[in-house]
């Protein structure tokens, strides 16, 4: 099963020690490269009211996402995944890349299950993501959130 493998691939590329910058890096690479039809991946990370670009892959992001705004901002808010089959009908679509047709947002969170940033996946495909990716990129985000977790613990040497 496709993440089954890219779930292990980010495991053995890991290195939680290093903070959460190159971790993130290499998870929005690795879906990226594994994921068929699949034109942006990444992370914007929730600091105050706001998503703030983090690592990516893919055309040049907005940086600034405020809550509630967006497909980003709407699963920050209310801290659930969303499918979205046609980003044209999604009232206030932030459009980055304008290929972007369809896209998956899921929240990433704290062991306490406060929104700490998203995994966003965006595809030029339209209805390319069905509930199987939902439940991959899920579990893709449970391991994501957990180099996260060390940055909040003040455990990193200060590269994330
Ligand atoms: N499409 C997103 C914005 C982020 S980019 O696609 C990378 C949204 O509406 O939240």
């Amino acid at each position: 099963m496709r993440y089954d493998d890219i779930l292990l691939a980010i495991q053995a590329v890991s290195d939680p020690d290093a903070g959460y910058v190159p971790n993130l890096g290499n998870a929005a690479a690795i879906l990226k490269e594994y994921l068929p039809d699949v034109n942006w991946t990444g992370f914007y990370l929730l600091r105050g009211d706001e998503l703030i670009l983090g690592p990516f892959s893919g055309r040049v992001a907005c940086v600034r996402i405020r809550m509630g705004r967006g497909v980003c901002g709407t699963a920050a808010k209310k801290n659930k995944t969303q499918l979205v089959f046609d980003v044209h009908s999604f009232p206030g679509h932030i459009v980055c890349d304008p290929a972007s047709r369809s896209e998956v947002v899921v929240p990433l969170r704290t062991r306490s299950g406060d929104v700490l940033g998203v995994l966003d996946v965006d595809s030029p495909v339209k209805a390319r993501f069905n509930a199987d990716d939902v439940t991959g990129l899920e579990q893709v985000a449970r391991l994501v959130e957990t180099f996260l977790w060390k940055a909040e613990d003040g455990e990193t040497d200060g590269a994330g």
